[in-house]
Order: structure tokens, then sequence, then C-alpha cells
């Protein structure tokens, strides 16, 4: 099922995800829900809390469904390890038609779980270990403007309010 997305302004983006204890098939539909959701949209990752749902759950999906099996799936992520430097043009779905230079280390690796709880560990280099820490930043609560400094993240939050102010956000 497709779920509207949340936009920046929404508490929910800026509160910390919960863990998940239940690995049940209500996590089983919301991740479904999400991958619908992203591919759709399109993206190529989406968080919990971004369906308003404050979970800690991501997918991301460099291919956006176009290539079978690159789905990654992560149920309560954390970093275990991260290190080097890129700078690349960054984008979210919550913060439609706005991009920014985000600084992000170059490699991460991540551990966590899948659906049914099982241990996942995830490397990635490039722009996959840059959507690992977009996802893993939205579980607790950041945007990618919380990652700029502040006067170019003023500069887009004052065109957002502008937006808001005329019903289009
Ligand atoms: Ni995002």
């Amino acid at each position: 099922m497709l779920r509207p997305i949340v936009k920046h302004g929404e508490r929910v983006l800026q509160t910390p995800a919960l863990p998940v204890t239940q690995f049940d098939e209500s996590l089983h539909t919301l991740v479904d829900d999400m991958l619908q959701t992203m591919y759709a949209a399109p993206g190529i990752g989406l968080a919990a809390p971004q369906l308003d749902i404050p979970l800690r759950v991501c997918v991301i999906d460099l291919t956006v469904g176009k290539r079978g099996g690159e789905v990654i799936t992560l149920v309560n992520p954390v970093f275990v390890e991260r290190d080097g430097m890129q700078l690349e043009e960054e984008g979210c779905l919550s913060v439609p038609g706005f991009q920014a230079t985000v600084p992000r280390p170059s490699r991460v690796v991540v551990k966590g779980q899948d659906v049914h709880g099982h241990e996942v560990v995830v490397e990635g280099t490039g722009l996959l270990a840059r959507a690992l820490q977009h996802e893993l930043d939205h579980l607790d609560g950041r945007l990618f403007l919380d990652r700029l400094r502040a006067l170019q993240r003023d500069l887009i939050v004052k065109k957002i309010r502008k937006l808001r102010r005329v019903g289009k956000w």
C-alpha cells in the first residue's frame, strides 16, 4: 500500500525513532509499504518516520527497483565503522525540490537486523555509504538540512516556509 510521505516541518521527522521489538506481520507490512512508496516516489532510500511511523526501520535500493535482489532492509541499524570523507549533492523525499552538498564519510559498516530479526551487516562506499548515513540520520530525527552550515540551512528553511504559507508544502 502506498502511504503519504511526511515533509519537513512534521515533528516525527525531528524525533528519534524507537527500536523495533516485534518482528511480526505488521513489520513485514510496514516494510512492503515503505518499498512501494519509495519506488513510486521515486527514491533510493526511505525511513519509517517519513511515513509517520516512529520506528527504527529503513530501506535502501540504489537501483530504485530496476534490478531484483538489491533491496537493503535494516531494522535497528547502528554504525560499527565510519571512515573517509565525500562531498556530494543530496536530497530527501521529505524535502522535495531541494538539494545541497553534504559532507559524509565515504565508507561505513552498519549492523542491524532484517525483518525476521536476524543479524545483517552492510558495508557501503560512495553512494551506498551516503544513503546509509542519510537513512540512519532519519532514525535519529535528523534531516540532511541539519548537516549544512546554518546560513545554507536557513536559506532553504525560509523557502520552505514561504511555500507552506501559499499552501504548496
Ligand atoms: Ni531522506
